[in-house]
């Protein structure tokens, strides 16, 4: 009887440890978050040699870097085309999308969106002798946006023509290689691609193009992931955290 309990002991406590090492039970992800990502996208989401996690660096990453060590996990990205991601969000690839994404009710139709941590708004670049100085004025000109944002969304509501890229950078190239007249694009990575670039300059028209509030996106009805979230980001909203991260990294953007 006595050599039973111990045999017994001993099968359980076998059976135990292989539960932690395998970790069944849990979280079939084991203790990581994978966010979804489009790193084309600074002072957000861009790639580099030494980022916040692994090689992407920008104020997103450092979000969910903190969001995933609050909960005493570790924080994995994927990196994808920006069209791609909710779409790996409802197929489960990833759990949460954080990507400078604007919280638009066409998207709310599909996923949930967490408490929104930054507001920026559509700009206009143009070349710096540009006659643009509003939307309006973009009705003839050759008007380039990035496929799947939010600012080929505002052009196409304007009823004009335009031709859309993969990636900010592209467009850019084509601007200042004179191929098209205008790149609409969020405000903050507009700003980049003008310090990174010469004889470019921002035209805003803040009649023309509404404030956007960016925010992360998870699963529709994932509210444990989505509670965890926003409990990092209204603690960094409050104690100044993602304030002093945007000032960082654009500044960091503009010294490059
Ligand atoms: N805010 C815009 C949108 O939600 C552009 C976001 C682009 N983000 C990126 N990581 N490429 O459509």
């Amino acid at each position: 009887m006595k050599r039973t309990t111990k045999l017994l002991t001993m099968t359980l406590a076998a059976v135990v440890t292989a539960c932690t090492l395998t970790a069944c039970g849990g979280s079939s992800k084991g203790d990581a978050i994978t966010f979804g990502t489009n790193a084309e996208f600074p002072p957000f989401e861009y790639v580099t040699s030494n980022g916040a996690i692994g090689e992407y660096d920008g104020i997103d990453m450092a979000i969910a870097k903190q969001i995933a060590e609050d909960n005493g996990m570790t924080a994995a990205v994927e990196n994808m085309e920006f069209d791609s991601l909710l779409v790996a969000l409802q197929n489960g690839q990833i759990d949460a999308v954080i990507a400078g994404m604007t919280a638009t009710d066409e998207r709310r139709e599909t996923v949930d969106f967490s408490t929104p941590y930054y507001t920026a708004t559509q700009v206009m670049i143009v070349k710096e002798d540009s006659d643009i100085t509003s939307a309006a004025d973009m009705a003839d000109k050759k008007i380039c946006v990035i496929q799947g944002y939010t600012g080929e969304v505002c052009v196409q509501d304007m009823g004009y023509t335009y031709e859309a890229f993969k990636k900010g950078t592209e467009a850019v190239m084509e601007l200042t290689n004179g191929k098209c007249d205008v790149v609409v694009i969020d405000s903050a990575t507009a700003q980049k691609y003008v310090s990174d670039n010469e004889g470019l300059k921002i035209v805003e028209d803040p009649s023309a193009f509404a404030s956007e509030e960016y925010a992360i996106a998870v699963q529709k009805g994932n509210t444990e992931l989505l509670d965890k979230i926003n409990k990092t980001i209204d603690k960094m909203l409050a104690d100044g955290t993602i304030n002093e991260l945007a000032v960082k990294y654009t500044e960091e953007a503009t010294a490059e």
